[in-house]
């Protein structure tokens, strides 16, 4: 079968390379794709976030019988829907049910509303209310933009004054646009910080292989927030017990929080944790696969991904076995100087020679004069598999120390962090 993937980004490249695994899969097509999805995939430049042009395009490839969107933005703006439509079949939320990531006021309010553990909130439409509360509320506070914000609407403020400039900042001088007409003022939660994947059709949900992203610029967690400098996989305080812990008060509750809301959920549900002294709570519900979280995921994926795919779609996710692999995987990522503020693209990249298991995840990539250059922030990630993280990390950082591009910088400590939280 012929498949459509759309975006552009690490994540996609990473589930091409998974997909190219699959027997049932013959040509994959991107949209847009990047230069290291281009070496294995046929990409397309269609802007994916205008549903009608998407649908259009795959109507007029009859050869193409599935397609996958992954990115947040083409499922809160309805690609899923249009391509149903027209009956084509698409992997991914519909719009109504990619509302748990698009708007945090909705995904907090479900929370409230079905008993789900999260952080304490109050919501704010009205800047001189939501001053008054922060006047007076616990520090630290957390302040999050209710729309996409590309993973940087949320504010986390050690003192009063942070929390004032914070909500002015989004409330009157729109820093991140419309997505801070409203405000989420949530109770600031302390612990290790988890992501879970999941596989679901609306009714079923299968937890993924856990992950640890690192979302700040700088190592030991300092610097700017960013889309993700790196992750590990497994978590290792994340055993049987939270597992469990997390599919009854959690996964099976928001799943048929969901139905009961007439937006059932199928696709992947990014549950993002933290786990407290009081349990684990939801930080944060994505609509979506993680980037860089799906880079160590999915090389762990021993079951066939297309079929997993189909399952959801056809909601009999239910008949299939999903299993992963022993060991860990580790994938740093290399970034632009500057980045997540203003950095320089169209620096060559120069790639040495990598150990055969290592997988070069490409993101803010191009061909420019038959070169290979930088197109973006987060340009690659470098994952490699290993008996235990420690493994893994090591085996990345030495390959990583084998590409360069001018101003390039990344983490130095991904997969050391945890290290001392108890195992499970
Ligand atoms: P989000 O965009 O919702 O993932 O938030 C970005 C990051 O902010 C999370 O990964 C957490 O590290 C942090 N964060 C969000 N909400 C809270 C909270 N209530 N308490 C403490 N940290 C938080
Ligand atoms: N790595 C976090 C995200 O994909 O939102």
């Amino acid at each position: 079968m012929n498949v459509l993937v759309i975006g552009n980004g690490g994540r996609e490249h990473a589930v091409i390379q998974a997909l190219k695994k699959s027997p049932k899969v013959e040509k994959i097509y991107a949209m847009k794709g990047n230069a290291g999805i281009a070496q294995i995939a046929e990409c397309v430049d269609v802007n994916y976030c205008d549903p009608k042009a998407v649908a259009d395009w795959v109507d007029a490839h009859p050869d193409v019988a599935f397609t996958v969107v992954t990115p947040d933005d083409p499922l809160a703006l309805g690609v899923v829907d249009e391509l149903e439509s027209r009956g084509h079949k698409a992997f991914g939320p519909n719009k109504a049910a990619a509302q748990i990531e698009a708007s945090k006021a909705f995904s907090k309010n479900l929370m409230k509303k079905y008993g789900i553990p999260t952080a304490a909130y109050e919501i704010f439409d009205d800047y001189e209310a939501a001053k008054a509360y922060v006047e007076t509320c616990d520090i630290p506070v957390v302040l999050k933009a209710d729309g996409l914000a590309l993973g940087k609407g949320v504010l986390i403020c050690m003192t009063r004054e942070e929390a004032l400039d914070g909500i002015k900042e989004m409330m009157l001088d729109k820093k991140f646009g419309s997505a801070g007409n409203k405000v989420v003022v949530e109770e600031f939660l302390e612990g290790p910080e988890v992501s879970v994947l999941s596989f679901t059709d609306g009714k079923t949900v299968v937890p993924m292989i856990t992950s640890c992203d690192h979302k700040r610029a700088k190592d030991n967690d300092e610097g700017l927030n960013t889309g993700g400098m790196g992750t590990f996989s497994p978590a290792p305080f994340y055993g049987e017990k939270t597992a469990k812990e997390v599919m009854e008060k959690i996964m099976l509750p928001t799943v048929k929080a969901m139905q009961a809301e007439g937006r059932p959920f199928k696709g992947v549900l990014y549950f993002g944790l933290m786990k407290t002294k009081k349990g684990m709570k939801v930080i944060e519900y994505n609509s979506r696969f993680g980037d860089p979280e799906t880079q160590v995921v999915l090389p762990m994926l021993k079951t066939d991904l297309m079929e997993i795919f189909e399952a959801v779609v056809d909601e009999r996710l239910d008949e299939v076995k999903i299993e992963w692999s022993d060991g860990a995987c580790v994938c740093v990522v290399l970034a632009s100087g500057g980045y997540p503020e203003a950095y320089e693209k169209g620096k060559e990249i120069t790639i040495g020679d990598l150990e055969k298991d290592i997988v070069v995840v490409h993101a803010g990539t191009a061909i420019k004069d038959g070169k290979l250059v930088t197109a973006g922030g987060r340009v690659m990630g470098v994952c490699a598999k290993g008996d235990t993280i420690e493994d893994a990390r090591k085996k990345a950082y030495a390959a990583a120390e084998k590409i360069s591009f001018e101003g390039m910088y990344y983490r130095k400590d991904i997969g050391i962090k945890y290290r001392d939280v108890e195992r499970e």
